[in-house]
């Protein structure tokens, strides 16, 4: 009898909740009718971002869902994503506090997962100093050209053979953040190299898939599998960066600054001296953590990005052709492309863009979460809401593009050729207060490196194989998007 009564009393406990919870939705965006504790958890599985656009036919630009018990809404037009993320940035500059983030941050001491603090806004600072000193300009084109040169050598003796080239776009864009970051270079067979190439794919899934705590707290407890995966993926992580940041400490010159790391210890160091209050924005965490959101921010994105790249040109061998005349002209073949032909390279520069818009390696960008109770569009969004930009359905808007689904780099050109401004749908980097603080970086990086290849190699899918598959790997779930692998041939140009 106590049995049924608890059993009874839990049901009506749930469904008051559901009750409760429906009644204050009116005020909220519109959305489907949700369950009581899973919410709309179906919903959220695979490519995320596809289901998101099915939903706002029916729904609107701007709907809401539950994930589990969260309350989730989504922007899925340039108007409502700029709306909020720009015009309310402030109210909508947050992130979702979950498990894994704080696993993955030692507790919130990053950039990319941490609420929207005095700390946050000193450590982005520094990034963004740390990062345009050393990689930018002459500096990054010094590091690029070094890791091209041991990639073309890789390629050069791949000649012919179809390869997966995902390990060697791996190789080539971890060389280049683990020189500007720790002035270190890895070879294929490093035992480090081998180990964070092997922590960053089973990251990507990982992350991808989050944990049932993230969006059930009180289930945190458990010491389910996927949390001690995540666990291990982060401390393997950790390990390395700390490895190599306490020794920089031990051989820290201010006068001989090496590289990001020494940048940001100089900075840790001038904060102590000058007895800034809040020296808990600069402690050793923070400053690793500091290191892993250039790794957490920029090998990933970067290393889809080149990876779309790669397939699109293969697929479509004429406009592969009409990027390698450019850079002939421009360019020759004496010596690599530098940051200084980008301006005459406006093909190139086109492709990049296109490359960008349909691959669209962050299809709901970082999650957002709204930091006090607001309103959009008339709507009541309460505080804690998650908010998830479909930056994919701005990127393949009919409306916006015409043709959404063709591979076009001259959509982003006029009739000279000439580059037209920027569409403000094209955003891969977000926009906001949040945006991605890498852009520059990650624009300039990725031009050196795809004009780099393609100067050197003609990419083509291997024959009698079909079609190549455009459509992105369901292992990058909602999250990323990210070519399935498959087989590249390699031809030198001569
Ligand atoms: C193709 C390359 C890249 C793409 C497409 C990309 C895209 C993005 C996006 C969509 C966000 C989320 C913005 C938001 O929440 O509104 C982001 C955040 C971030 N990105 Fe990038 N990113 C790229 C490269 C990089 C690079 C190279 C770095 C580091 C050098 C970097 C560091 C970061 C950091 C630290 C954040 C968190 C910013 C914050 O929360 O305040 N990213 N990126």
């Amino acid at each position: 009898m106590l049995m049924v009564t608890i059993f009874l009393g839990l049901l009506t406990l749930i469904f008051a909740t559901w009750l409760l919870g429906y009644i204050r939705r009116w005020r909220m965006p519109p959305g489907p009718f949700y369950w009581p504790i899973i919410g709309n958890i179906t919903m959220f599985g695979g490519r995320t971002y596809l289901t998101f656009i099915d939903l706002a036919q029916k729904y609107g630009d701007v709907f809401s869902l539950k994930l589990g018990m969260t309350d989730v809404v989504v922007l899925n037009s340039l108007d409502a994503v700029k709306e909020a993320l720009v015009k309310k940035s402030a109210d909508f500059g947050g992130r979702p506090k979950t498990l894994t983030s704080d696993i993955v941050t030692e507790g919130g001491q990053d950039i990319a997962f941490t609420g929207n603090s005095p700390t946050w806004k000193l450590q982005r600072k520094l990034f963004v100093s740390a990062v345009r000193t050393y990689a930018s300009g002459r500096n990054l084109e010094t590091i690029v050209h070094e890791s091209l040169e041991d990639i073309i050598a890789d390629f050069t003796n791949m000649e012919g053979e179809p390869v997966d080239l995902e390990d060697y776009i791996y190789k080539v864009v971890y060389n280049i953040i683990c020189a500007a970051s720790f002035g270190v270079r890895h070879k294929m067979d490093d035992s480090d190299f081998q180990h964070l190439l092997q922590t960053n794919k089973e990251g990507v899934e990982i992350l991808s898939k989050g944990l049932l705590a993230d969006i059930y707290p009180s289930l945190a407890f458990l010491p389910t599998p996927a949390k001690r995966a995540c666990h291990e993926m982060s401390c393997n992580f950790l390990k390395y960066f700390k490895r190599q940041v306490d020794q920089h400490q031990e051989t820290f010159d201010p006068d001989n600054l090496r590289d990001i790391t020494d940048h940001l210890i100089k900075a840790q160091k001038e904060a102590e001296e000058e007895g800034i209050q809040d020296i808990n924005s600069l402690t050793d965490t923070h400053l690793r953590q500091t290191v892993g959101d250039i790794f957490g921010g920029g090998t990933n994105t970067t290393i889809h990005t080149l990876r779309w790249a790669i397939l699109y040109l293969a697929a479509h061998p004429e406009i592969q052709e009409k990027v390698a005349a450019e850079l002939d002209s421009v360019v020759g073949r004496d010596r690599l492309p530098e940051l200084s032909d980008r301006e005459a390279t406006p093909y190139t520069e086109a492709t990049m863009h296109e490359v960008m818009r349909m691959g669209s390696v962050t299809p709901t960008s970082l999650p957002h979460a709204t930091t006090v109770d607001t309103t959009l569009r008339g709507y009541h969004i309460p505080k804690g809401t998650w908010i998830f930009p479909n930056l994919w359905a701005l990127h393949y808007d009919p409306d916006i593009w015409g043709d959404p689904d063709t591979f076009r780099p001259e959509r982003f050109l006029d009739d000279n050729g000439r580059p037209i401004p920027k569409p403000a749908a094209l955003m891969p980097f977000s926009v906001g207060r949040r945006a991605c603080p890498g852009e520059a970086v990650a624009k300039a990086d990725m031009f050196l490196l795809l004009a780099g290849l393609v100067q050197n190699f003609r990419f083509s899918i291997p024959e009698g194989g079909g079609p190549p598959d455009l459509t992105p790997d369901v292992r990058g779930g909602g999250f990323v998007s990210m070519p399935v692998p498959s087989k590249i041939v390699i031809t030198c140009r001569k």
